[in-house]
């Protein structure tokens, strides 16, 4: 199965300038699966609720989404990418799975970073597994890499890669994810932007670093910091099935839950 991401610098809030510069460099690619960063096209750093909604669109009447099938017709491959999401009143830090059948899955991301909780709505979707092309894929945004119970949900679930639109500005999450990629024994490509968002109200930076992990950690490619960056790889999804690290120990089958109460209790 060939995976990869595009790492680029979208430009605050001209969606359709960040659509054209995704869609004319994914033009040639073949691959199976491309995963592409958080807030893909608006950009990041809002102002406030209000310009956040302005800059959402519903995936069901979007142009952008349109466009993004359209290329995945055209290419036949698979997209993961991060979208501001209007649903009603709401509006969501999402991720889109997208083929050429159309939007296969949304994924609301459950944890809000920082101002986020500003701008968007908390996520109200469950964990879930997409199958692609015979993969197990399952989807998280960012932020949701300091939460190890939800690559762990995820694999529980049977998820062979994680696909992870970012737009980090902290330094802990590259190398985290080779935590993450260990104790799951399960594929990430982390999809991350570069660039600065300068606004009015301040500025935040982005950290690139894209990349690719395997299973038992195995860093397979991760891009330069602050550049374009499109990379591709032929991987195994299979390989994530074998949750043995010793002849005697099961990442899943040796957990022992009734020991984990408080994982399970709410606020
Ligand atoms: C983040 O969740 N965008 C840091």
């Amino acid at each position: 199965m060939k995976v990869g991401y595009l790492q680029f610098r979208p430009l605050f809030g001209r969606v359709e300038r960040n659509l054209n510069k995704v869609i004319k460099t994914l033009e040639h690619v073949k691959a199976d699966l491309m995963v592409l960063p958080e807030l893909a096209f608006t950009g990041y750093y809002f102002k406030d609720r209000q310009e956040t909604a302005a800059l959402a669109e519903d995936p069901a009447s979007s142009k952008t989404v349109e466009s993004l099938v359209g290329l995945c017709k055209e290419r036949d491959f698979y997209l993961v990418t991060g979208f501001s999401e209007k649903h009603r009143d709401k509006v969501f830090n999402s991720s889109l799975l997208l083929g050429p059948q159309g939007i296969v899955h949304t994924y609301r991301k459950l944890h809000l970073f920082n101002e986020e909780k500003n701008w968007f709505d908390p996520g109200d979707t469950l964990l879930e597994v997409q199958e692609v092309r015979g993969a197990k894929i399952g989807m998280m945004i960012c932020f949701d890499w300091i939460f190890p119970e939800v690559t762990r949900t995820l694999s529980l679930l049977g998820a062979q890669i994680i696909c992870h639109p970012s737009n980090l500005v902290l330094n802990y999450c590259q190398q985290t994810m080779l935590s993450r990629c260990i104790e799951n024994n399960i594929f990430a490509i982390t999809a991350n932007r570069f660039g600065i968002d300068k606004r009015p109200h301040g500025e935040l930076r982005f950290t690139g670093k894209s990349q690719i992990v395997a299973p038992k950690g195995v860093l397979l490619q991760r891009a330069h910091s602050q550049r374009d960056s499109l990379y591709i790889t032929e991987i195994n999804p299979e390989e994530a099935d074998r949750k043995n690290i010793t002849p005697l120990n099961q990442l899943m089958d040796d957990r022992r839950p009734e020991f984990y109460a408080p994982l399970s209790q709410t606020k």
